[in-house]
């Protein structure tokens, strides 16, 4: 029992690898950029295009992982991505061309895309159902240690070798440990039901469930919704002919997109150059340090989104990420009209950064993927979590473009009032997400999924669809 608990712990872990590598691919660039930049004369728009150019990548990764992982299983859609991340970021470390370097990076954005969306596929189809919710999880938590691990190796490798390719070659080592794993991990039962080979599914079952009765059952509930699926006609795609699923794709979209515009992505990637504008004599340890914030505080969003439930925890992470940014704004403007920061007013800037990260790792990171996931009828499950899926990194992509050359000009010197235009537009979206919390957000805490699709096939409003009928 104990060794069968280790495997499945194993598995479980090998495949999280995914959101290890999508964090460490989306925090490369702090610490690295100036770096880059420096070493191949970039613009700081040539700079942010370039850091951006991976979330692209991931945009069309997340487009066609879908397609990849029902046609060669989920198992080898994580090999292949897990190859391409180790081969691409060691032809990363090889060149200096910037066309190439821009190919490579979009290349591991298509890895990042197809694990993102493959990864909590292939864990929900693998761990046994009490297991499941807190594997999930994993893969979340997975992603921002990612980003605190590259945060501290970037800082440990400029400070003693000065370069950034041995950065890229920190994305090589745990690459290889998933590629390996993954090697030896089984494929998805489910996926090789739907393949037809119940024997094969049966065998991973047996190797992965602790009784011959969760055997049966899971074998059972198989059949069930493939015959199910199989009444369906048309496909996924026909959902999008029926106008309740259009009601719930574009609450999913708007969740997605406000995640985005309350300016998580900047901050992630921009934060040693904010610190630095706002003349932080250690801007690199304030990141790492909004690395930690964010590693350490995700674990609360996982311990208490079932007990305090969606919207409580979104209404009170909005207000906060909005005050915090609206006090950003305001320290910049001050820097624009030409006054000098107190040190009190330095030391307020990092204060409101971690205050906001904290208050988005513990609401609108987790809680825009949880809602994302629960409101969509289960025909059309496939079909709205990519477009919404895609639509993150889409916003994502788009705000991390714009970022940099409006907190920077082309020399690279600060720009203040860019930067407070930025942090108010963020603090302003951060307002009006909470009117649309309030007016469309349904609470979905304990309510099972079937009951969210029967309230919205019977036309229940959008911020009702939580209602319990039983
Ligand atoms: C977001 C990412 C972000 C990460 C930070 C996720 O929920 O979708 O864009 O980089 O949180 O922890």
């Amino acid at each position: 029992m104990a060794k069968k608990r280790l495997y499945i712990y194993f598995v479980c872990l090998i495949a999280a690898f995914g959101g290890l590598l999508f964090g460490i691919d989306q925090g490369i660039m702090n610490g690295s950029l100036t770096l880059i930049e420096q070493d191949l004369g970039l613009t700081p728009s040539q700079g942010s295009s370039f850091a951006a150019i991976l979330l692209w990548g991931s945009v069309i990764g997340a487009l066609f992982s879908g397609y990849i992982a029902r046609t060669i299983g989920r198992k080898n859609t994580l090999v292949l991505a897990a190859i391409a991340f180790s081969i691409f970021s060691i032809t990363t470390i090889l060149t200096s061309n910037f066309t190439a370097l821009y190919i490579f990076r979009f290349i591991l954005g298509l890895s990042v895309g197809v694990a993102s969306f493959s990864v909590p596929l292939y864990l929900s189809e693998i761990a046994p159902t009490k297991m499941r919710g807190a594997f999930i999880s994993m893969y979340q938590m997975m992603i921002t240690v990612g980003i605190f691990v590259v945060f501290i190796s970037n800082y440990f490798i400029a400070k003693i070798v000065g370069d950034w390719r041995p950065m890229f070659l920190a994305i090589t080592i745990p690459a290889v440990v998933m590629l390996i794993g993954m090697l030896f991990a089984p494929k998805s039962p489910r996926w090789l039901f739907l393949k037809n080979r119940r024997k094969d599914a049966e065998a991973v079952l047996y190797k992965t469930r602790f009784s011959k009765e969760e055997v049966d059952f899971e074998l059972n509930e198989m059949s069930e919704a493939m015959h199910m699926n199989q009444q369906i006609a048309g496909g996924a795609f026909a959902m999008l002919k029926e106008s309740y699923f259009w009601r719930v794709l574009v609450l999913g979209i708007v969740i997605q997109i406000f995640q985005q515009i309350s300016g998580i992505n900047s901050i992630i990637y921009y934060s040693t150059q904010i610190f630095t504008n706002a003349g932080l004599d250690s801007p690199v340890i304030a990141t790492i340090i909004v690395g930690g914030v964010n590693m350490c505080t995700t674990v609360l969003a996982v311990l208490f989104v079932d007990k305090l439930g969606r919207k409580p925890i979104l209404y009170f992470g909005y207000v906060i990420m909005a005050i915090s940014l609206f006090v950003c704004a305001w320290i910049f403007n001050l820097e624009a009209n030409g006054q000098a920061l107190t040190d009190v007013l330095r030391a307020l800037v990092v204060i409101a950064t971690l205050v906001y990260i904290f208050a988005f790792a513990v609401s609108a990171g987790p809680l825009a993927w949880v809602l994302c996931a629960e409101i969509f009828p289960l025909k059309g499950r496939d079909i709205g979590l990519t477009v919404t899926t895609a639509t993150n990194w889409i916003t994502a992509a788009i705000v991390v473009s714009f970022s940099l050359p409006l907190m920077q000009f082309a020399d690279g010197s600060p720009n203040y009032q860019g930067g407070t235009y930025l942090f108010l537009f963020f603090g302003i979206s951060c307002v009006i997400f909470l009117f649309i919390l309030k007016l469309f957000v349904p609470e979905t805490k304990g309510v099972p999924l079937e009951e969210v699709e029967e309230n919205l096939l019977s036309g229940k409003k959008l911020n009702k669809l939580g209602t319990r009928r039983h």
